[in-house]
């Protein structure tokens, strides 16, 4: 039996840490939807022309270690807004979806778009300053050399490109619960999520 949970929000909202950590708790295999977009991205930058690089993605690309970088970031929303590209990208995602057993994902569009039956949906939001914060350790944690101000302006021009989109724009789905993790540590996050996600096994 299939069991699809659908985890979207915004860059750098704790989407990556809790859908890592109910997968685990559930035993289901996880995607970082957001990572098919970066090597799209990276392709991009490298000089492919992105929607040819949509229609080749080589899911071994998603182990590179060039895709955590903030450029990176950019080229994936950018080359996210092209309507060829996330259609080369959906049925890797549904079928991904669709597993025997389960599965969790995690993106913009999951609840929305890839999975709209979903058997539970939740979107995950901060606070435009705990993102930003949060997210500017993780990339001087790494040795990037980044500042606070750069990380906010890099994380809200994102934001603003992937919601104002014509194609699956960010936004919760009608029946996602929201989880606002801007006062919250991991540990309450995923509790939080997991007892939501149990609620919806059991219904
Ligand atoms: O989750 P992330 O920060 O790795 O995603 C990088 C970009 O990819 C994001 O700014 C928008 C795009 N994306 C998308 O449009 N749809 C998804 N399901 C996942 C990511």
């Amino acid at each position: 039996m299939s069991f699809c949970i659908a985890i979207d929000g915004p860059a750098a909202a704790g989407k990556g840490t809790i859908s890592k950590a109910v997968a685990a708790h559930f035993d289901m295999p996880h995607l970082d939807t957001g990572l098919l977009y970066r090597v799209v991205g990276a392709r991009m930058l490298a000089g492919l022309d992105p929607i040819e690089a949509a229609q080749t993605l080589d899911p071994a690309d998603f182990d590179r270690d060039d895709l955590r970088t903030p450029a990176v970031a950019q080229a994936a929303s950018k080359v996210a807004a092209l309507p060829e590209v996330r259609a080369a990208l959906v049925d890797f995602q549904r079928s991904f979806a669709r597993r025997a057993g389960g599965a969790v994902l995690d993106g913009r569009d999951i609840g929305t778009v890839i999975c709209p039956d979903a058997e539970a949906k939740l979107y995950v939001t901060a606070s435009d300053q705990v993102r930003a914060e949060r997210r500017y350790l993780e990339l001087t944690e790494k040795g990037q050399s980044v500042t606070r101000d750069q990380v906010l302006a890099d994380l809200q021009e994102r934001d603003r490109r992937d919601q104002s989109r014509a194609t699956a724009p960010l936004k919760p789905a009608e029946d996602a619960v929201v989880l606002d993790t801007s006062q919250m540590t991991i540990d309450q996050a995923v509790a939080a999520a997991i007892a939501h996600i149990q609620s919806r096994r059991l219904a």
